[in-house]
This record gives C-alpha cells, structure tokens and sequence, in this order.
C-alpha cells in the first residue's frame, strides 16, 4: 500500500498529466484533489493526444478507479463534455469515475463575476473559468455542492436563493443586465440524471481502499507558486495546489502520506499575469516556446518563458514535503550553447535569505545565474539515465543536489515512451 502526492512545482504546466498517467500503471486509483477546469492536464498516446480538466489523468489506464476530491469545484458543462469525450475514444468510464458530494458546483454567475472582476484595473489574467469566485462562495457558506443534484427540490431553492443575491449584485453594483433565473434552474435540474450515478462518499471509500492495501495517488493540479497561500499572491489560483491541499481535499489524513512528487520542468514557464524574475523576453525564451510548444492546454495562451529557478525550486521543495521528483521537457533544452540556473535572488545589493512573499519585492529582484555548458545530441530517444550525454547529467546532478530531491524519472518527450525511470 502506498499514498503519493503529485504536485506541480512551479506556476504549472509542468507535465503533470504525463506523468500521472506513467506512474498510474501501478497505482488502483487518481483522485484530483484542487483546481477545476482551469487545469489543462495532458496526455500523448502514440500520436494521439488528450487534455483533460477536471478528470484524473489515470482514466485513460484500464481498471484505475478515478476520483474527483471534495476540493475541485465543478462545472457540470465541462464535467459531461469531458465524459463524453472519454467515452467517444473508447475508455471505459462507468464504475470508474467517483465524485464527491462535497465538491462545490460552479454555477453561470462564477464564470461572469470572474469576467467582471478581470476587466478591472487589477488583472490576475485567470483562465475564465469562474474558479475564484466558485471558491469565495464555499467560503463564504453559499456555495451549491454536488450532493445537491440528489434532492431536486432543494437545489432549486438553493439556486433561486444565490440567483436572487448575485442578479441583485450585478444589477446594483455593476449595472448588468440580470441572468435569466428560469433558464438556469431549469438546466441545472437535468444535471442530476447524468452526474448521480458518479456520487461518491469519497473519503470513506479512499480509506477503504487504502485500508485494503491499495496503491492511491493524489493529483494536484496548478503548481506550488500559484497556490493562494504559499505563491506568488495575489497572482495565484484560488485553492490550495501544494500537498496540504491534498488532504483536505479529498479527506485522506496526513498520517497516511508516503511520499510526495514533485514535477519539475527542466526550464519556467508561467501563463497569466504575476512577477517572474527568470523570465526570458528574447530569442532564448522565443526557442523555448517554440521548441517546447509552451501554449497553454485550457486557453491556448502563449506562455511566458525562463530559465530555471531553482531559489524557487527549493521553497517549493520545502513547502510541499517533496522527496521525488519528476524532471520534464529536458529535450527541449537540446541544441542551446549554454543553459542558466538561476541560484539567488538579488534585492538592493544583498542576496534575499528567503522566498519573497510579496509580489512588490519579487519583482524587483535580480537573479543571480550559474552557466551550464549545454548539450547539441537530441535526447529524446535515450532510454536510460547513462544514455544521456555528460552535459545533460551534470545539470541534472545539480538539480538534485540544490533542490534537494530524488530524481525518479527523466521526461524526453511528450509521448510515454518517452521516459527514462531512473534506478
Ligand atoms: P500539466 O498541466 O502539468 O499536465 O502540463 P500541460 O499538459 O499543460 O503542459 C505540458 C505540455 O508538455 C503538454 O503539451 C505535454 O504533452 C508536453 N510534455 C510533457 N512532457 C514533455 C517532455 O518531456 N517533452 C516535451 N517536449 N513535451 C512534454
Ligand atoms: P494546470 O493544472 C498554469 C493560472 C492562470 C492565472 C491564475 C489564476 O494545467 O497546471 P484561475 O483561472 O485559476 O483563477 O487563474 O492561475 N492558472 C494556471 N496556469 N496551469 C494551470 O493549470 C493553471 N490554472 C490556473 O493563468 O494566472
Ligand atoms: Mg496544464
């Protein structure tokens, strides 16, 4: 029996989907435990390729039970689109998809507060996707849960009762036009038929499964630096990514907790607004958006791209508990003269003891650079850690040794095979 974490290190998008769906060969179940559909998780199969949202990156692995945590709030439209799509590349979803009761609904009026509150002067550059304000509700004890959809009547009084609140607000407080109250109770009465059967008591059941001597793995989605606690806040997501939040996400207890896995793009990328001091706005960070397709999966945004951070790298190590770690998109350092790591933050003179906690400093900061010869041999069709040329090893070397962490597996390419398993 074991229980892992999988955490996304930096701002996201490190490869986590890939992953998840290497390491779910020995696991029995994927539960997601944060997020909503402002993840964009993907997989490459041969040539095919999938991106899921809110749907554990285990379910394209026959017999992996998938589970959706009590902390993913959910919106139902993207929830059905996403069985449907499963279901159209013929994976089996019934009997393998469980739902929390406790997960918040995301409702209409989240997706428009967001669009509202990202027209402002203060952008965060979201994905849209209604999380922060689905988020605020839960907080605030007004929010529509998934265990709702059972007892029809009462949904709808619960909609009716948000509805009048929220139209009262747009039209007092931002002069827009009220949401039509009839349309949306009507279509979120047709979700109990499709979602019912999922319904889950999950953390009953994921402590049965672990009582039963079951391998469980936690997928976290986002990454460490945009958690709303630890990250670079306010620009951040609206839950908690980091390896805490995967336990009050799916009601597993941290007495439970093996190991947690960190994944680490061998370089930085970011996608919205927010301080990012390795950024590269030349021909470098162009090569790296380029060669590693750094678009992103949800929004189709260009991402923002760096050299490796690993001052950064080592708060995360920290606030995560990371002890394995999974290094991604190395190929796409491939063919760059020299390659950068950045070791320290410089303020005013001096080199910061600490992570910055406010974006103000973090902004200001210089980073300071070690230079690693680089490495000219495509590596993607390397099998084994030996394989790989000396350059390449000793950069890897000195990830592992200045972030602290075992390194368990190599990622060359996008596709599984792509993949070396380090011994
Ligand atoms: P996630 O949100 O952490 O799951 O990551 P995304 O799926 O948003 O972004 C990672 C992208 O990199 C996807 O397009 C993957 O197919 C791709 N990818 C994953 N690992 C590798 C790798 O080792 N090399 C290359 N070139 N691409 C990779
Ligand atoms: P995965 O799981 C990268 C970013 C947004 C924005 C901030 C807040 O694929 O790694 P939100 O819509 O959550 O309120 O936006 O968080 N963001 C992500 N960036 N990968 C993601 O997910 C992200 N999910 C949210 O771009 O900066
Ligand atoms: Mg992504």
């Amino acid at each position: 029996m074991s229980v892992s974490v999988l955490v996304g290190s930096q701002w996201g998008d490190e490869g986590k989907g890939k992953i998840v769906d290497i390491l779910s060969e020995r696991f029995d179940v994927v539960a997601r435990y944060q997020g909503g559909a402002n993840a964009g998780h993907t997989i490459q199969i041969d040539d095919n390729q999938y991106i899921l949202h809110l749907i554990p990156s285990g379910i394209l692995r026959d017999g992996v039970k998938c589970v959706i945590g009590n902390g993913v709030v959910i919106d139902p439209n993207a929830l059905l689109d996403e069985i449907e799509f499963i279901e159209n590349n013929d994976f089996d979803i019934e009997g393998r998809l469980f739902i929390s009761q406790n997960a918040h609904l995301i409702m209409p009026y989240h997706k428009l507060l967001d669009s509202i509150s990202e027209s402002g002067t203060k952008k965060i550059g979201t994905t849209g996707r209604g999380i922060g304000p689905c988020y605020i509700d839960k907080y605030a004890r007004k929010g529509i849960r998934i265990v709702d959809l059972l007892n029809r009547d009462l949904l709808e009084k619960k909609i009716r009762e948000n509805l009048q609140e929220k139209n009262n607000l747009l039209k007092k407080v931002y002069n827009i036009e009220e949401l039509d109250v009839e349309a949306i109770v009507e279509e979120y009465l047709t979700f109990d038929k499709k979602i019912d059967k999922y319904i889950a008591d999950v953390p009953s059941l994921l402590n049965r499964e672990i009582a039963d001597g079951k391998n469980v793995l936690l997928e976290g989605a986002q990454g460490a630096l945009l958690d709303v606690d630890f990250g670079t806040y306010p620009y951040v997501t609206s839950s908690s990514p980091t390896s805490g939040g995967a336990c009050t996400g799916t009601g597993i207890p941290p007495t439970k907790i093996d190991s947690v896995i960190g994944i680490v793009k061998a370089y930085t990328t970011r996608v919205g607004n927010g301080p990012f001091p390795t950024e590269l706005e030349d021909e470098v960070g162009e090569h790296l958006r380029k060669v590693g397709a750094e678009f992103g999966a949800t929004t189709g945004r260009p991402r923002r791209c760096g050299w490796f951070d690993a001052f950064a790298m080592k708060y995360t190590t920290m606030v995560n508990g990371i002890d394995h770690a999974a290094i991604t998109k190395l190929d796409v350092l491939s063919g760059l003269d020299e390659i950068k790591v950045c070791v320290a933050y410089e303020h005013n003179g001096k080199n910061l003891k600490t992570f910055p906690s406010e974006v103000e400093r973090l902004d200001q900061v210089t980073p300071v650079y070690e230079t690693f010869k680089g490495w000219k041999k495509d590596i993607s069709g390397c099998k084994s850690y030996d394989e790989l040329p000396s350059e390449t090893k000793t950069y890897l070397d000195y990830l592992k040794g200045t972030c602290g962490f075992e390194i368990s597996y190599v990622s060359v390419g996008p596709r599984r095979s792509e993949t070396i398993v380090c011994e």
